[in-house]
């Protein structure tokens, strides 16, 4: 049964049906702050049911030939070509993602999900030498790649469709099977998906979606020793919570950052501008690899603040719904308090304000600083908003040094013609990517994404997913016997 249209009352999916829960809370646009949908808050009865339903379609799933896994996640690929404009409307309306922006987002997701339906055939074993030791002769040995059981799947609201692919792609892609507790904000893309799935023939039980809140549903589904796996994508203070309550699970946590990129004194600034604004304030800097510091060469210096501001002052606000809308507003009234607040406080400590800096509603203007010093909250701190300091350096080295003077390590860039110089600075930078003449934000979904320090453990990108996703078994044929 479809149940998926906003303006709707939704119902949780448990066991491949859709279920009245026994308690409802209204979602609300962040950009009109009207009501948008009545949604699901799970109880620890309801979350439990998820749970059981997850762990009775293990065998099902188990015994599905890759060729059926494949299949279903190709079916799902052509229904959300089907449903692209559909999809896109939900993001830009319970996230406020301007539409350009979420059916960028759409196009991502049926490329992860193709990934995903590629991957399923190919999760490859090895075969062992063990004669390389003394006693291993005469045997035959190979590993197989088994998969988990249950994922728990906790996702953010920032890529509602995207980055639920990253994690129930694989899943399905592995024989696994899900329970997925999606951002409050950002739940009808996940209601959305569970509706394409059923389509797709997905046996019952092996997607569960339940909404409601982290410490009911979330903590059920972190702390129930029948879930083998939580992948995580959010903050490093949730993140290090579930790593704390997850006991022996596997957990694979894409946590924040305050990325950077480096400008060297031989880059065009005209053609590199453009793109660094883009990584700035495309959806509203609601981004894990957000560009939010940028440092520039003192050569170049003043040139790039000045062309930089003047291009962000281009940047056309408004509602997320309108094709034209660069910008739009930020998740929750709480976020623009607090980003303004940063902002007010990084200005009162001596940082300068080119443009920005203030609010039309729940929109924060693209903000542009310079001046700032590494132990501001706009600096060192993940500011989730449209912010971006713009600091002068002498040299690389003193660039990379600044990059590194950070608690998170997920992507950097560095724009220089120098491929030498490019190639010493992706030694230092302690990142999990380092893109070279990019901004880091450039992520496309079959890449291994995931970072160090604080910005989390394990990676993403299907094919590292399914190794994630899956146990390592090795089986060994005794030809002696
Ligand atoms: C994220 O915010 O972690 C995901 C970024 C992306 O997929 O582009």
């Amino acid at each position: 049964m479809a149940q998926t249209q906003v303006s709707k009352k939704q119902s949780l999916y448990i066991n491949g049906e859709w279920k009245e829960a026994e308690e409802y809370t209204p979602l609300y646009s962040p950009y009109s702050g009207e009501v948008i949908a009545e949604i699901p808050k799970a109880s620890i009865k309801e979350t439990e049911e998820a749970i059981e339903a997850a762990v009775a379609a293990q065998k099902t799933m188990q015994k599905l030939p890759a060729h059926e896994r494949s299949e279903i996640l190709y079916k799902l690929v052509n229904l959300l070509e089907e449903n692209a404009d559909k999809a896109a409307e939900i993001i830009a309306l319970e996230a406020a993602k301007p539409l350009t922006t979420a059916k960028g987002e759409v196009a991502r997701t049926i490329q992860t999900y193709k990934f995903a339906a590629q991957e399923a055939g190919r999760i490859y074993g090895e075969t062992l030498p063990l004669d390389a030791a003394p006693g291993g002769e005469n045997r035959l040995a190979y590993t197989k790649h088994e998969p988990l059981g249950v994922i728990g799947a906790i996702t953010p609201f920032n890529f509602p469709m995207n980055l639920v692919a990253h994690k129930v792609g694989p899943a399905i892609a592995t024989g696994n099977t899900v329970v997925l507790k999606p951002a409050s904000q950002t739940p009808i893309s996940s209601y959305f998906l569970a509706e394409l799935l059923e389509k797709a023939g997905l046996p019952a039980g092996a997607l569960n979606v339940v909404t409601g809140s982290g410490r009911v549903v979330g903590d059920r589904i972190v702390t129930d020793d029948r879930i083998s796996m939580i992948t995580f994508t959010g903050s490093p203070e949730v993140g290090t919570e579930i790593r704390s309550k997850a006991g022996l699970k596997r957990t694979t946590l894409e946590l924040g950052s305050n990325a950077a990129v480096i400008i060297d004194e031989d880059t065009d600034i005209d053609r590199v501008i453009p793109r660094c604004v883009q990584g700035a304030f495309g959806f509203q800097g609601q981004v894990c690899i957000s560009l939010q510091r940028v440092y520039v060469h003192e050569k170049l210096y003043d040139t790039f603040v000045e062309k930089f501001v003047a291009k962000t002052k281009e940047l056309i606000t408004g509602d997320p719904l309108d094709e034209k809308t660069d910008v739009s507003a930020l998740i929750s009234e709480k976020d623009v308090d607090r980003v303004l607040a940063w902002i007010k406080e990084a200005e009162a400590s001596g940082a300068e304000v080119k443009t920005g800096a203030a609010r039309e509603g729940n929109i924060v203007l693209p903000t542009v600083l310079t001046n700032v010093s590494p132990e501001m909250k706009v600096s060192c701190q993940e500011v989730f908003g449209p912010t971006v300091l713009i600091n002068s350096v002498s040299s690389v080295e003193d660039a990379v040094k600044e990059v590194n003077n950070s608690r998170y390590g997920l992507q950097a860039g560095i724009y220089t013609k120098d491929i030498y110089k490019a190639l010493d600075v992706s030694d230092e930078l302690e990142v999990g990517g380092v893109m070279i003449n990019d901004i880091p934000t450039f992520r496309v979904d079959h890449m291994p994404y995931g970072g160090v320090k604080e910005s989390g453990t394990g990676r993403e990108g299907i094919k590292y997913a399914v190794e994630e996703m899956t146990e390592l078994k090795l089986v060994v044929v005794n030809r002696n016997a």
